[in-house]
């Protein structure tokens, strides 16, 4: 039997494809590994595996309280933001979880689509309008990386002087530099006194609609829901719109698109949610006592770090007989969703969510190519670099030039 993986270090940002080809080879859709102070997980990689445990939340649940290896967990450890337990949905299981995620769903789903849109247009004419007249930006940091937050806020209610600020602290919570436990408390302390208005005088938004809502929210709770939310939306949409511009940059097939051809962007968004999904890993599930899984044994209390990226690149899925999901590599990725990007079952990323973040990776990268239409990448394609990061994909920097143009004055 192989030694477990380290699912730390280097190797996951170059060519992730080429590891869980490895991985697969040596250990089958099921691997030991070893998470950041050698403490050891499970890696599930097979697509059938992973649906299965998705599917399956009595045996596979969500609660980190469950977890066997606390007492091997050191204080500074770096994954502690993503494992310790908290008063929010992802951490929530049976009718706590569907009380949460029902009052989530239905708050999103609460907002105009039309108005979503004309809203997320505005706010990305307004991003471009910062950096339109040079000739010169990074698409990662001033574009891709400040849109989702900046809807969310808009979402919530704040208005655009706040959405900016919380959007700056996003990102610094996300880079896990020494300044991210203050942003995370500014964020706090700005939804702390939003609720306490809304309350006070409801309006048309996200946060007016979860007080309203029969889940029953106590403040607390909904402030640790609101940043949930937040959190669940900021990389993940920012690293999808990144991921699809670079495609687009990079890639003859998407060439025409540059030039106007709209119906490749949503088939760049798509294609990114196969090869290069936002994310990869996510931690986890929990197993609620000794189980068979991919021919391991899985002790209760044992930690499944969800591989949906290696998932999607399962051979299984091309193989075309009888189980192949949907004929992936027959029918290119066109509109296959059978991806496990957005994960699956009762924790996987709300529908409401999905919408959105579509609404908003489509809109922002029209509106881009659009304002820009001679957008260029700014260095070889080979250059562009991939984030360290074996749980989120998304590139360090997305430099390119442009014909310089005039702000159309977005407020
Ligand atoms: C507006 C944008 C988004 C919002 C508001 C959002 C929100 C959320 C929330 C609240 C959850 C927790 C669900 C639960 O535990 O019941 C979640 C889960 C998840 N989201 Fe999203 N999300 C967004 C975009 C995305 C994108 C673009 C991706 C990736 C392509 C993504 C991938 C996931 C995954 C993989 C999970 C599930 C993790 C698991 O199964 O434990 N989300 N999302």
């Amino acid at each position: 039997m192989s030694d477990p993986v380290r699912l730390y270090g280097s190797g996951f940002h170059d060519d992730p494809a080429a590891l869980y080809r490895t991985m697969r080879d040596e250990h089958g859709p099921v691997v030991p590994v070893l998470l950041e102070a050698d403490v050891p997980a499970w890696l599930v990689i097979g697509y059938r595996e992973l649906h299965h445990v998705l599917s399956t939340p009595d045996v596979f649940a969500r609660s980190p309280r469950r977890w066997n290896a606390w007492d091997r967990v050191p204080d500074d450890w770096p994954l502690l933001p993503v494992l310790a337990p908290l008063p929010n949905l992802l951490s929530a299981e049976g009718a706590e979880h569907r009380r949460r995620a029902t009052a989530v769903n239905d708050a999103l789903h609460g907002a105009d689509p039309y108005e979503l849109r004309t809203v997320t247009t505005r706010l990305a004419d307004r991003l471009i309008d910062g950096f339109c007249t040079d000739s010169a930006a990074d698409l990662r940091t001033q574009y891709a990386q400040r849109l989702p937050s900046l809807l969310l806020c808009w979402m919530y209610g704040l208005d655009d002087e706040k959405g900016e600020a919380i959007t700056t602290d996003m990102s610094t919570v996300f880079d896990a530099g020494p300044e991210s436990v203050a942003a995370h408390g500014r964020i706090a302390a700005e939804f702390t006194r939003l609720v306490a208005d809304r309350r006070a005088a409801p309006g048309p938004d996200v946060v007016s609609r979860m007080i309203a809502h029969p889940a029953d929210y106590t403040d607390g709770d909904l402030v640790a829901e609101l940043v949930a939310i937040l959190g669940g939306a900021h990389q993940t949409t920012a690293e999808w719109i990144g991921n699809a511009l670079r495609l687009m940059l990079t890639d003859d097939r998407f060439a025409a698109s540059l030039s106007g051809a709209r119906s490749s962007v949503r088939e760049a968004l798509v294609e990114v949610l196969w090869e290069d999904s936002p994310s990869q890993m996510n931690a986890g599930r929990f197993a609620a006592h000794d189980v068979e899984l991919g021919g391991r044994v899985v002790r209760k209390g044992d930690l499944l770090v969800l591989g949906f990226a290696a998932a999607n690149r399962d051979p299984w899925l091309r193989a075309g007989e009888g189980g192949a999901v949907a004929g992936r590599a027959a029918s290119g990725h066109g509109a296959n969703h059978a991806h496990l990007s957005f994960s699956h079952g009762e924790h996987g990323c709300p529908y409401a969510a999905r919408g959105l973040a579509e609404t908003m990776a489509v809109t922002a990268v029209e509106v881009l190519l659009d304002r820009l239409p001679d957008l260029e990448l700014a260095i070889p394609a080979e250059e562009v670099r991939w984030r360290p990061s074996p749980w989120i994909r998304g590139v360090t920097a997305l430099p390119v030039t442009f014909t310089p143009s005039t702000p159309q004055g977005v407020i």
